[in-house]
């Protein structure tokens, strides 16, 4: 297997935003099909923006590397803009994954979109189609157990 690059490295030895926020107002959590890793992540979200973000994963190096580096993406953004991010943009910020790892990136990115689906329903002011739709989630996506 190709050897990871610096960036990743750096971001799997020292990832940023690990942890929890207790009163987070949008969680989100995947689990990766192909491995059975999982990520979890926590936003504090205020006036349409992402002030405070922080993961959990309990995945390889790749996958710790890309929500390190997913988180520090969003922090600050509108959830338009978080919405937005794909795990490509997640590989090409690490500066690229080795293809067998690319699978890996797909965690943070789901995991937002998730955290943020989970946001906007709290809110209650959108149905659970529409919110859906706009985190752009798949069916087969959807958690037996919040809904999202
Ligand atoms: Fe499971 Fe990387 S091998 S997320």
């Amino acid at each position: 297997m190709e050897p990871y690059n610096e960036k990743v490295i750096e971001n799997y030895a020292n990832p940023k935003n690990v942890g929890k926020i207790e009163d987070a107002n949008g969680v989100g959590e995947v689990g990766n099909p192909v491995c059975g890793d999982i990520m979890r992540i926590y936003l504090k979200i205020q006036d349409n923006k992402i002030i405070d973000v922080k993961f959990q994963t309990f995945g390889c190096g790749a996958a710790i590397a890309s929500s390190s580096i997913s988180t520090e993406m969003i922090k600050g953004k509108t959830l338009e803009e978080a919405l937005q991010i794909t795990n490509k943009d997640v590989v090409n910020e690490l500066g690229g994954l080795p293809p067998v790892k690319l699978h890996c990136s797909v965690l943070a990115e789901e995991a937002i979109r998730k955290a943020i689906a989970d946001y906007y329903l709290k809110q209650g002011v959108m149905s659970k189609q529409e919110v859906m739709e706009k985190c752009k989630i798949k069916p087969e996506e959807g958690c037996q157990k919040c809904g999202v």
